[in-house]
């Protein structure tokens, strides 16, 4: 399970992950409104950017790179900027480990829809953080994006059926509080070809004091903080996500 996140963004899975990440439009413009909102013009990492989904309208804006792991997703942006006409758009494939910059090359950072905490050693996943702040300009914005934790222990839901077009899930979740990780396992079929796919993974789950407290390390500062990409304040009970808006020191 320890390198899920290499296998579940590629190939059949990533064709499935794709139908999923499809699915967001209504939430895509809310975002990117957001965005264009909180984010100073200037060069914009948008780190694991997946197909594109923020990337491509936010370069609109703002010239931006979209970093990411699978190449499959990284083809699918591309395509998808030619389509759009899009020329302040640049890809590059690399590990959110190591990133592939110079110091202070980035005037903002922008990591959305949960792409953090995907390493087993917590000493790695710190290590996302240093290399975010290492790429970002002193007094530059960095804009983190995660699923609530509080939202989840109250609403927690160990299995889901999911039905769409072309496919049929089964989601079936735990949680360990102890190590603060959570662990899915998602149950694929293939409506048209009856073909199942299997997938298995897990990730770090991170409060709203933790995470203030990993950036801070990493000299981020924490300015603002909402509970949705529509402004909402944040509420430990009630919000689905935490959006941290934090500045380098
Ligand atoms: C949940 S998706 C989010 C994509 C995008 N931020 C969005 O909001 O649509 C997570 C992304 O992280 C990428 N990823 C996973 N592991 C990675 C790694 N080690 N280095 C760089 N990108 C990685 C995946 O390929 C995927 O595109």
């Amino acid at each position: 399970m320890g390198d899920w996140y290499k296998r579940m963004f590629e190939g059949k899975l990533g064709r499935y992950w794709l139908t999923v990440s499809d699915r967001r439009k209504e939430v895509t413009e809310i975002q990117v409104s957001f965005l264009k909102e909180k984010l100073p013009k200037g060069l914009t990492l948008d780190h694991c950017c997946g197909p594109g989904r923020i990337s491509i309208p936010l370069s609109g804006y703002m010239p931006v790179v979209g970093l990411d792991l699978s190449g499959f997703l990284l083809q699918t942006a591309k395509n998808r900027a030619k389509e759009a006409g899009v020329e302040n758009l640049f890809l590059v494939r690399a590990d959110m480990r190591f990133l592939p910059f110079r110091e202070e090359t980035f005037e903002n950072v922008i990591n959305v829809w949960t792409s953090f905490g995907y390493f087993p050693s917590e000493e790695e996943n710190e290590g996302v953080i240093k290399e975010i702040s290492r790429v970002l300009r002193s007094g530059g914005t960095f804009i983190l994006d995660m699923f609530n934790p509080g939202w989840l222990l109250r609403n927690f839901r160990e299995r889901d059926w999911m039905e769409e077009e072309e496919y049929l899930t089964l989601e079936q979740r735990s949680v360990e509080w102890r190590s603060k990780r959570m662990k899915s396992r998602w149950i694929i079929i293939d409506k048209c070809s009856s073909e199942i796919s299997e997938v298995s993974f897990d990730h770090r789950i991170y409060d709203l004091q933790e995470l203030k407290g990993l950036l801070a390390k990493k000299n981020l500062e924490t300015v603002e903080v909402y509970g949705s990409f529509r402004k909402e304040s944040f509420d430990e009970a009630k919000s689905g996500r935490i959006i941290i808006i934090s500045r380098k020191t």
